[in-house]
């Protein structure tokens, strides 16, 4: 475990849609400058879990805290402007506005003056240089991973503390996953906490300091990165194999 206190402390989770619970015991936490990874199997729950932190899932048992608050009652509007960033699985930008127009439309959830906006935009510029160069095109004209760039440079327009990211590799060529993972890596070094859900391990381990693994709504395994040598070990947690002395936090 970490000595720096949580940003985001999710406990005893439980989620789901309208009666149906898929999510029936998640807890975990997420560190300012810090990567927790959470990964499980297609279904395990995850894109459910991150529906619940984003407040777009009712959470039915279990808190979400951010920053020491329990949020779990809050609605998904008044999570964002307590810093809470929600890039979802497959999120698309809009084809016909420039990669601009585009970042301009994230800020405007936090209303911000026009100056305060090209500020962030330039932000978000030095962050995603491929951004600044094609700030005029239109989104549309960019390739796969450039987009996905852009999902992420909105989603930041909001100024967040905690940024959940759903499968940013989803459908990216490999040497495209690399390139998104160096600028999440990039990204916690801004002090940012990241909540990174994929499918594509080994990209998720090279910038994870902690991992969380799912299955079926619960959580298998939560270990440091660092403590993982062998990921063999998470393909067990994957296949539910896992002890339960592995259970370790
Ligand atoms: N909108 C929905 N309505 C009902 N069940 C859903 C819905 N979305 C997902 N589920 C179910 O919830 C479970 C967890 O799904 P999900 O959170 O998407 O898993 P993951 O992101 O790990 O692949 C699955 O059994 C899935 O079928
Ligand atoms: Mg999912």
């Amino acid at each position: 475990m970490s000595e720096t206190t949580p940003l985001l402390s999710v406990r005893n989770l439980e989620s789901g849609y309208g009666d149906l619970r898929v999510v029936w015991d998640v807890s975990l936490d997420v560190w300012p400058g810090r990567v927790t990874a959470l990964l499980g199997r297609n279904g395990a729950g995850k894109t459910s879990t991150l529906r619940a932190i984003a407040g777009l899932n009712k959470v039915s048992a279990g808190t979400v805290e951010l920053d020491g608050r329990d949020v779990s009652k809050v609605a998904s509007h008044q999570r964002v402007r307590r810093g809470v960033a929600y890039v979802q699985e497959g999120k698309r930008v809009f084809h016909r506005l420039t990669v601009e127009q585009n970042l301009i439309l994230g800020g405007y959830v936090r209303r911000m003056r026009r100056s305060a906006l090209r500020q962030e935009v330039s932000r978000i510029y030095d962050l995603f240089p491929v951004l600044g160069e094609k700030r005029a095109m239109l989104a549309g004209s960019m390739s796969g991973g450039q987009q996905q760039m852009l999902a992420i440079g909105q989603a930041l327009m909001a100024e967040p503390t905690l940024l959940l990211l759903d499968e940013p590799s989803g459908g990216l060529a490999p040497a495209i996953v690399g390139e998104v993972m160096e600028r999440v890596q990039v990204l916690k070094e801004t002090g940012l906490a990241v909540l990174l859900v994929e499918q594509a391990v080994e990209a998720a381990m090279s910038v994870a300091d902690h991992v969380t693994v799912l299955d079926i709504g619960r959580v298998v395994m939560d270990a440091e990165a660092a403590a993982i040598d062998d990921l063999a070990v998470l393909r067990d947690a994957y296949f539910g194999r896992v002890q339960a002395d592995r259970r370790t936090s």
